[in-house]
């Protein structure tokens, strides 16, 4: 464990949770010791985010995210666990202890960073050797000046099986470090790690607090495979970070350039356009999405002219939304990608295309449009269908009576017609918003079934009763006597199974479960789920008996898994 756990209490209830949400939420609404207000984690217009004092956690009914205070800092902050409780340390000016001490887990994070970093500066101060030739006439090659191999720390991976590794090795890092930074990987032969970067022009990955947290190396010329990044460590999460955030946070511009490639970025911040960003390698995450939005209010879609850039472009467009940033769209022309445009038609040409981006409903509509032969009346019909099912995503009635009227003027149909569509596409969105609601209420076993498919209940009917279990061992840990008759591998929902074992040891061991100590034991989409299952409605009068009958459906539902178990049961009668 990485901190005291009396040192977490202490640090939840001088932090409380209300006056923590009420800094980045609204609350709209109040019923009982539960306020509500719009999720900051998902796009919605009615409160589904609550916060409840009393027991001091937070859960959206939309989106099922949940947990205690430090659940709610690491992800509205997009912080590590350490980090998260760092930053409410400082809010409520308390000392983290065994800062720089002796805790294993921040201590070989700091290692790690340190190896990253060290690792980024022996690849940059390789390309004023000879063994960095190859890397600088590729860069000169690129046209990437000077600056920009400075700025954004540019390095050469030389082409040899072990030149990172020695050299670290020799700086004091064991090979299990450099594994687990991603630095090396180990030969299934010999036993031993080889550089996992050779030969290769290196991008460090820089975060927002000036960390190196990865790399991701291009083979210098044509090859397979073009790029090698570094997968998740302890201390790098693709999802949540894009390569250049690190300078573009920080420039003047109010949006960002979300571009595809790393190169990409690099061109543009050499010809002025400081703003631009790319995903690593993935397709746009939430995650991402919603890290820029905490920086920018706009974020323009640059992403390159062939189909998969489109349709990169139109699944970025649907993540970026729901964070409510705004979202425009850059046509490149000629299937060109920024850099290729730049280096032809120059800066000047790509401020004009920047001018001229498109709102992402102006995109879509134009992406439509090129669907369909408008001269055809069964065209024009399926195209104004698809075109009122898009502007009744609008939210303002400004936008609509624009795009609207371009709609009515490309298809000859009335302002007023198309008007009367969109409302009937708004008034049916609703209406399945709310049967949705209202279903969910009533089917519990559809509502309870988590987001993340990786969370999903096969068994519905055994799931109700294993989260019965938790519920009540969270409730009331006494109900846990010294044993009960009930393995994690009883279980049919591998989570939940996982979550007993946890709750279970830590009662043997005498400790408390609370919201604060379980956060950094689960992701905030597991911590959803314990916190929705805790608000499931119990019946407290005889809560011994209730977890005899979980118990019995569980092991009931079990013996139908397990058809040996059965077969005993029946010789048994
Ligand atoms: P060039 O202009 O061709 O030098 O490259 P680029 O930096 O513009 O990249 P490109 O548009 O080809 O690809 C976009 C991004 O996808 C890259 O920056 C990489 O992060 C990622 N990528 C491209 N090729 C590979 C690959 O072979 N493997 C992996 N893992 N990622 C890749
Ligand atoms: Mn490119």
């Amino acid at each position: 464990m990485a901190f005291p756990e009396s040192f977490l209490e202490e640090l939840a209830n001088r932090n409380d949770i209300v006056d923590v949400v009420g800094g980045y939420v609204n609350f709209i609404k109040r019923s009982g010791s539960n306020q509500f207000g719009l999720c900051p984690f998902h796009g919605e217009r009615t409160p589904s985010f609550s916060v409840h004092a009393d027991k001091q956690i937070y859960y959206c009914f939309g989106c099922h995210k949940g947990g205690g205070v430090i659940n709610f800092i690491m992800e509205i902050e997009n912080l590590t666990f350490p980090d998260a409780v760092h930053f409410l340390a400082s809010r409520a000016g308390m000392t983290v202890p065994d800062e720089g001490g002796n805790d294993e887990a921040i201590q070989r994070r700091a290692r790690l960073l340190a190896a990253n970093k060290e690792a980024a500066r022996f690849y940059h101060n390789l390309l004023s050797t000879p063994l960095g030739h190859t890397a600088v006439d590729y860069i000169n090659r690129r046209g990437i000046s000077k600056e920009m191999v400075k700025t954004f720390g540019l390095g050469a991976a030389p082409d040899s099986w072990t030149a990172l590794t020695d050299h670290l090795t020799r700086r004091g890092y064991s090979a299990e470090e450099l594994l687990l930074a991603g630095l090396v990987r180990r030969s299934s032969k010999t036993g031993g790690v080889y550089d996992f970067f050779r030969d290769r022009l290196v991008f460090p990955v820089i975060d927002v607090r000036g960390n190196v947290i990865a790399f991701s190396g291009r083979i210098l010329g044509d090859g397979e495979p073009k790029y090698l990044n570094t997968s998740d460590t302890p201390v790098y999460n693709k999802k949540r970070n894009l390569f250049g955030i690190n300078l573009a946070r920080k420039s003047p511009a109010d949006h960002f350039l979300l571009v595809e490639g790393n190169v990409d970025v690099v061109s543009l911040h050499q010809a002025g356009f400081t703003s631009a960003i790319a995903p690593l390698g993935t397709a746009l995450t939430t995650e991402q999405a919603q890290l820029l939005h905490r920086y920018k209010q706009e974020a323009i879609l640059a992403f390159d002219a062939d189909t998969a850039g489109q349709r990169a472009t139109e699944a970025s467009i649907k993540i970026l939304e729901k964070t409510g940033i705004r979202v425009r769209v850059l046509r490149i022309p000629d299937g060109k990608d920024p850099d290729d445009f730049l280096k032809t038609r120059g800066p000047g040409a790509f401020q004009a295309l920047l001018d001229q981006r498109e709102t992402h409903i102006e995109y879509r509509l134009l992406s439509l449009r090129g669907a369909y032969d408008l001269e055809r009346d069964p065209d024009r019909v399926a195209y104004l269908q698809e075109a009122q099912k898009l502007l009744a995503g609008l939210e303002s009635d400004v936008e609509l009576e624009v795009y609207g009227g371009r709609v009515a003027g490309q298809t000859g149909v009335s302002l007023e017609s198309i008007k009367t569509g969109v409302k009937k596409f708004r008034d049916q969105k609703r209406k399945q918003q709310k049967r949705d609601f209202e279903k969910a209420g009533t089917r519990p076993t559809q509502a309870m079934q988590p987001e993340n498919r990786a969370l999903r209940y096969e068994n519905a009917y055994s799931a109700i009763a294993e989260q019965g279990v938790l519920r009540l061992l969270l409730f009331d840990p006494t109900l846990y006597h010294n044993t009960l008759p009930l393995e994690p591998a009883d279980f049919s929902a591998p989570f939940l199974g996982r979550a007993y074992e946890i709750i279970r040891g830590r009662i043997r061991e005498g400790k408390e479960n609370t919201a604060s100590t379980l956060a950094p034991l689960f992701s905030s989409e597991e911590m959803g789920q314990i916190i929705h299952l805790l608000n499931q409605p119990e019946n407290p009068a005889d809560t011994k008996q209730a977890l005899e009958d979980y118990i019995k459906k569980i092991q009931a539902e079990k013996r139908k898994r397990d058809p040996e178990a059965n077969l005993l049961e029946i010789y048994k009668q």
